[in-house]
């Protein structure tokens, strides 16, 4: 076993998405920025943890499945099976584990929790009279609603949100002091200004608690399909306090000491619908359990399909397997982490996607590789030539890239994932523009200048190979592929055991290295577009 030191450890997690219907592109897109992130950090050697997983309590799901004739169980282990892991294959998703708040390992570990709570007087009995939303699983003050004038809920009143009839609720119910935590809150996000970014998400929060918080309510008795209350079996816990648990759950809070430590605390990325959630009553909950707050809470933008943020219920959702059997699994993955600025929202088009796809994969990289590839085997018999007397456009390759490499670590850093992509880029845009200045094809002419072929091959070759790592976390299947033509994999070892942040260190990939050219294009010409 290694030991590493404390600062090495990397916990990253998405949202648990509800069952109660299969995803779209949105979640998707947590799951690809996510794994981006943590093929990065595993990549850089950090002692890294990628959880992801599923919320299936609660009336959402349970009345999902009682519409479908069945069992809220049985309906979240049927969506699990055939919609959310699969998900993770269709995207490409490397997560380290996959929790779902119906596991034993969860109940158990949230049992504890809450007990703790309870006997530490951070839990009493109180009169819940207010409104609820079930779409959002929220308790909802009068500023949270509106009333319709059209439609189908005409007069009533909605849900801003969902725009569905929410529900009026009196009830006798478990509540946690909530109210305890404002200043610390508050002292908590000044002290640590990036525990909640970006910078908008973390004033709208801020704001959010300064005008009060009220204790929450954690309980329900008038229904029973959530974690039983351990001191009255007669309520049920309020999935939001159940679904927000599973972070320290699933790394063994209550059970494994050892890892909790190793794990604990995380990086949440979370759309900014769910930030307050993760930014307000969960720290909230952990400062009451004597544990430590997360690292950061993240809040990215959403998707917006016609102005507004795609949704399963105002059917606007997009399954992403509408784009990965035209486009592939890279593309999807590159694309909607290149073309919008992490932290804000972005608007889906299949324009953009298909016009974006032949620039930059196919006519920008893509091409760039074969092309590379292929004059090694053409001129050198697929033997990588050795390098001699560096010319000043030589040196501005090994400049660009070295300058890539930092620029994008420090990117990943801020959870600038776009950032990093385009400083990525410039390496494509540097490398393309050497070669039709340096014009290979032309120095092939003349034996006599053979030492300046290679030299120029070689410096294509090598940015190749600095090119390859770096994209490695967001396209990994294509990098996969072009590490083998680059025959990289002999002298370096496998692509995800190539150290990222050294990715820049020039002159890796010894002469001598045997290239294959690539069968078939990475990113093939599409010709339909629309599925
Ligand atoms: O809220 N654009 O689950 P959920 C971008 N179970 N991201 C989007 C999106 C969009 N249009 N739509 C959804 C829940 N998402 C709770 C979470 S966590 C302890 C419990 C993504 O199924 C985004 O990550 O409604 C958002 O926060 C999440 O899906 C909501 O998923
Ligand atoms: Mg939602």
């Amino acid at each position: 076993m290694t030991i590493m030191a404390a600062g090495d450890s990397f916990y990253l997690t998405t949202p648990i998405f509800y069952v109660n219907d299969v995803p779209h592109i949105g979640h998707a897109y947590t799951e690809v920025a996510a794994d981006v992130l943590a093929r990065w950090h595993r990549q850089a050697g950090e002692d890294t943890w990628l959880l992801t997983g599923t919320d299936e309590h609660g009336q959402k799901i349970l009345r999902t499945a009682v519409a479908n004739d069945t069992s809220p169980k049985a309906w979240a282990d049927k969506l699990v099976k055939e919609a959310w892991l699969p998900l993770l294959k269709t995207i490409n998703i490397a997560n380290d584990d996959f929790i779902r708040t119906t596991d034993e390992r969860h109940e158990r570990a949230v049992t504890i929790f809450l007990q703790k709570l309870y006997d530490d007087g951070y839990i009493y009995t109180g009169e819940y009279e207010g409104f609820y939303c079930v779409a959002c699983e929220e308790y909802k003050q009068l500023d949270d609603l509106m009333e319709t004038e059209t439609g189908d809920y005409a007069g009533q009143l909605v849900c801003k949100i969902h725009g569905r009839p929410i529900e009026v609720l009196k009830e006798t119910n478990y509540f946690f002091r909530m109210s305890d935590f404002e200043q610390r809150l508050l002292d908590l996000y000044e002290k640590q200004p990036d525990f909640i970014q970006p910078e908008s998400v973390r004033n709208e929060i801020v704001q959010f608690v300064k005008q009060g918080l009220a204790d929450l309510s954690i309980s329900r008795s008038s229904f029973d399909w959530g974690i039983t209350i351990p001191w009255d079996p007669s309520h049920v816990l309020y999935v939001w306090f159940d679904a927000l648990l599973n972070y320290i759950t699933a790394v063994g809070y209550g059970v494994d000491d050892e890892q909790f430590a190793r794990r604990w605390p995380a990086t949440h990325l979370v759309g900014k619908d769910i930030a307050r959630f993760h930014a307000v009553i969960w720290p909230a909950m952990l400062m009451a359990a004597g544990l430590e707050v997360p690292k950061q809470v993240f809040g990215h933008g959403w998707l917006l399909v016609g102005g507004e943020k795609m949704s399963k219920s105002k059917l606007t959702g997009i399954a992403p397997e509408q784009i990965t059997d035209t486009f592939g699994t890279d593309a999807f993955r590159f694309y909607f982490l290149s073309a919008i600025n992490f932290g804000q929202d972005g608007s889906f088009s299949w324009e953009d996607l298909s016009a974006r796809y032949q620039a930059e994969l196919a006519n920008g990289f893509g091409n760039l590789a074969s092309r590379v590839v292929a004059m090694v085997t053409r001129y050198f018999g697929g033997v990588l030539p050795a390098a001699s007397d560096y010319t000043d456009a030589d040196l501005a390759v090994q400049r660009v890239v070295a300058a890539a490499t930092s620029d994008a670590d420090a990117a990943i850093d801020r959870l600038a994932i776009n950032e990093a992509i385009a400083a990525i880029w410039t390496i494509v845009d540097e490398l393309n523009g050497y070669i039709t200045i340096q014009e290979p094809w032309a120095l092939a002419k003349d034996h006599a200048n053979r030492a300046r072929l290679g030299t120029v091959l070689y410096t294509a070759v090598d940015g190749l190979r600095a090119l390859t790592v770096l994209l490695s976390p967001v396209i990994p299947e294509a990098t996969t592929t072009l590490w083998r033509a680059l025959g990289a994999e002999l002298p370096l070892g496998a692509l995800p055991a190539q150290v990222i942040t050294d990715a820049g260190r020039w002159g890796q990939l010894p002469a001598g290295s045997v290239v294959t050219p690539l069968e078939a294009p990475l990113f093939p010409r599409i010709e339909t577009v629309e599925p």
